[in-house]
């Protein structure tokens, strides 16, 4: 379960990237389920499947494409993942996170993260956008860890902090992009919670997961949050809630991929709009902290 690949692996696959594109993204973008759509919007548009890629994993579920894209979003220049891994894939977690050294080698400073996940707090509705102030990372309390293994110190420190994962400015600046867009729903901002997967979640785990503390449950995410945090990007993220947590044994319905897909399908435009303005507005970095 321990990292297989040296940093000569990853500068490996950097390189090979760089010598094939002349675009330098400053912005990397993982599109969640059903978002890939967000990767046709970028001009210049350069992509490359992952099998095409050395060293890159391969993406196994429906709904994920499985490219890297490379392109402009207004000014800014971006890499977007459209298809991401997943440790119910049967990946370890150190290969779900690959590509994000990845980036940190080319120089991206800024990794904005997405996914479809179930509404814990039954304030969301299915269509509502929660920024990520927080999360949980329920693999990660019982030792499923990206950066589980030898420390790589070119990288990052042993221990990493993750009190200020996701950066305060960034969602201050969304709230603000928000309130132009006058949407009918609020923007939540709350705690996402990874689990394992593929099964989604019984009644009882919703409940102890919403008791925890989460307002949102995926099956993704937080294995490159980690990593990019480890290795000093500066990470930002949101969640489409795309079904509601069942929560209570009265309920007949349960959730579905299906559901999952159409909502993100549903939602996505204004998905796609709100990353567009936010990347486009979005401030340099200040200097690594750690
Ligand atoms: N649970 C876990 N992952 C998910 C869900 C869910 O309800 N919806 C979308 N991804």
């Amino acid at each position: 379960m321990e990292n297989e690949f040296k940093y000569e692996d990853y500068k490996k696959t950097a390189e090979w990237l760089l010598s094939h594109t002349e675009l330098r993204p400053q912005i990397a973008v993982i599109c969640g389920s059903g978002l890939g759509g967000l990767a046709n919007r970028v001009t210049q548009r350069q992509a490359f499947d992952y099998t095409e890629i050395p060293n890159f994993p391969q993406s196994t579920v429906p709904g994920h494409a499985g490219r890297l894209v490379f392109g402009y979003l207004n000014d800014k220049c971006c890499v977007m993942m459209q298809g991401r891994f997943h440790m119910y894939e049967g990946y370890p977690l150190w290969k779900v996170a690959f590509p994000v050294r990845v980036f940190q080698l080319m120089h991206v400073h800024t990794l904005i993260v997405t996914n479809a996940a179930g509404g814990l707090n039954p304030e969301y509705e299915v269509g509502d956008i929660m920024l990520i102030r927080d999360h949980i990372n329920l693999p990660g309390l019982c030792g499923q860890n990206p950066l589980r293994g030898a420390n790589e110190d070119r990288f990052g420190v042993r221990f990493p902090p993750m009190s200020d994962a996701y950066d305060r400015i960034l969602r201050q600046k969304a709230h603000g992009v928000w309130k132009q867009m006058d949407q009918e729903r609020p923007l939540h901002e709350g705690t996402y919670v990874m689990v394992g997967g593929p099964n989604y979640e019984t009644i009882a785990e919703c409940r102890f997961l919403q008791r925890m503390g989460a307002d949102a449950v995926g099956m993704s995410t937080v294995p490159e949050v980690i990593v990019a945090r480890h290795c000093g990007l500066r990470v930002f993220g949101f969640s489409l809630i795309t079904n509601k947590s069942i929560l209570d044994y009265e309920t007949h319905e349960t959730a579905n991929h299906e559901e999952v897909l159409m909502a993100g399908h549903q939602a996505a435009k204004k998905l796609e709009q709100f990353v567009c303005i936010l990347v486009e507005s979005m401030p340099p970095p200040l200097e690594k902290t750690f």
